[in-house]
């Protein structure tokens, strides 16, 4: 074998390194850390490029992690197109996973307590940097909205602070998981699952969602789809989706909606409710998640549900404009109960992992969500196929 000297003096750095008490390094055949590592920095609005930066020092608290893939999620696409939060430049992906190459001495378990060792799969939650009050169990939304996440992180010196890379530096204070049983797909699909987890959650709380409710979901983009597999693995059947696109009323049938209604097919609101209840066989809704930015299915969505029912609205992650509403025939005089679900906390980021190995377990065609990859290089085609919004989820996978 011919060892060239590079190699040598890394070998040689590791070992020490080890004698001292240091990092542990994982550098099994083929696997060495390189010097430097790629990085997609957002410069200028629509406009990534693929910086290299040295291989930052792994502290005794931190995580060198090799990058396999990262989801593009609809904040990145806003961040690509118009920057609202001021971050630029900034690497972005927050939606990623990849595997352990090296950690401090100090960094032994993962945020549920699970060991980490060299070689596992990760993925990584929120930031709460030094404060001791914040832990797994005491999560509540209040400090939700104070956290930090990879992939949102303003530039520093040491760069590597996004997913959209082949190397990220998990550091101390960070929430990070052993999810080593899950394949890439399922990985790459936790962030965004978790919203679903964590809507569901807040569903339940109303007392009206139960396994043989009957239950409208309004919008089949991602959010939608993956609203259906949870509630599918749940045991709950008879679900009603709505949409005007057919193909993703197809994918919809396919996660496991028992009927479809193409809203774009009915004219007017009436027309529309009939055609709803007649899915659900001459029903209204017991519950219905609402999964579309547009305040007019915000409107609509009363309609469907009967007196007593219950509504969770998820669908206005920003600010998508008022809606109007008859507060007396939509809420007062059917009693509707109505919970508002915004992002997720810890604990539903734990309950997503057991979700996503039941709902691949009973089959459902989770991997078919991600329907578009691209390797690091063409990040920008990436965020404009997104912006574009063909197929469902995009994402960047490493070589
Ligand atoms: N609560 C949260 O934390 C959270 C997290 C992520 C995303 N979201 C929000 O969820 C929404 C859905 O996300 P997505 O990624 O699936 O978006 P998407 O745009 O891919 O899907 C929305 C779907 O709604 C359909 N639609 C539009 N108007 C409709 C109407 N009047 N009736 C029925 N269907 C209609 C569209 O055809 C589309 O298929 C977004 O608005 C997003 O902001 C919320
Ligand atoms: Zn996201």
């Amino acid at each position: 074998m011919d060892m060239n000297s590079i190699n040598i003096e890394e070998i040689v750095k590791q070992v020490l390194a080890g004698m001292a008490g240091g990092t542990k390094t994982g550098t099994p055949a083929g696997k060495e850390i390189p010097k430097t590592a790629k990085v997609a920095v957002l410069t200028g609005l629509e406009n990534f490029e693929v910086k290299e930066y040295p291989m930052p020092e792994v502290g005794d608290d931190d995580i060198l992690v090799k990058v396999e893939g990262c989801g593009v999620c609809g904040t990145d696409a806003h961040e690509f197109k118009r920057d609202p939060f001021g971050l630029i430049p900034v690497a972005l992906g927050h939606e990623g996973t990849g595997e352990i190459v090296k950690m401090g001495r100090n960094v032994k378990k993962d945020s549920a307590g699970k060991d980490l060792k060299l070689g596992d799969k990760v993925v990584t939650c929120m930031i709460f940097k030094d404060n001791p009050d914040i832990t797994m169990f005491d999560l509540n939304k209040q400090n939700v909205g104070g956290a930090d996440v990879y992939g949102l992180l303003p530039d520093d010196d040491i760069h590597l602070n996004g997913w959209f890379a082949d190397y990220i530096l998990i550091r101390k204070g960070s929430t990070v998981f052993n999810v080593s049983d899950l394949d890439l797909s399922s990985r790459i699909l936790i962030e965004p699952c978790a919203v679903l987890v964590h809507a569901v959650e807040r569903a339940k709380t109303t007392g009206i969602l139960r396994f043989n409710s009957r239950v409208v979901v309004q919008g089949c983009g991602p959010i939608g789809l993956i609203c259906i597999a949870v509630l599918r693995t749940m045991g709950i059947e008879t679900i009603v989706a709505v949409d005007g696109e057919q193909k993703r009323l197809d994918f919809a049938k396919k996660m496991g909606a028992s009927k479809t209604v193409n809203f774009k097919e009915y004219k007017g609101i009436e027309a529309l409710t009939g055609a709803v209840e007649a899915a659900f066989d001459g029903h209204l809704a017991d519950f219905a998640f609402q999964c579309t930015g547009s305040p007019a299915a915000h409107s609509n969505i009363y309609k469907f549900i009967r007196n007593g029912g219950g509504l969770c609205e998820l669908g206005f992650f920003i600010n998508g404009g008022d809606a109007t509403i008859n507060p007396h025939f939509d809420l007062c005089s059917k009693e509707i109960t109505l919970v508002g679900s915004w992002v997720y906390t810890l604990r539903d980021y734990a309950t997503t992992f057991d979700f996503l190995k039941r709902a691949k377990g009973i089959g459902l065609p989770m991997d078919e969500l991600i329907t578009h990859t691209f390797p690091l290089e063409e990040i920008n085609e990436a965020l404009k196929t997104n912006l574009r919004m063909e197929g469902l989820k995009i994402a960047i996978i490493n070589q």
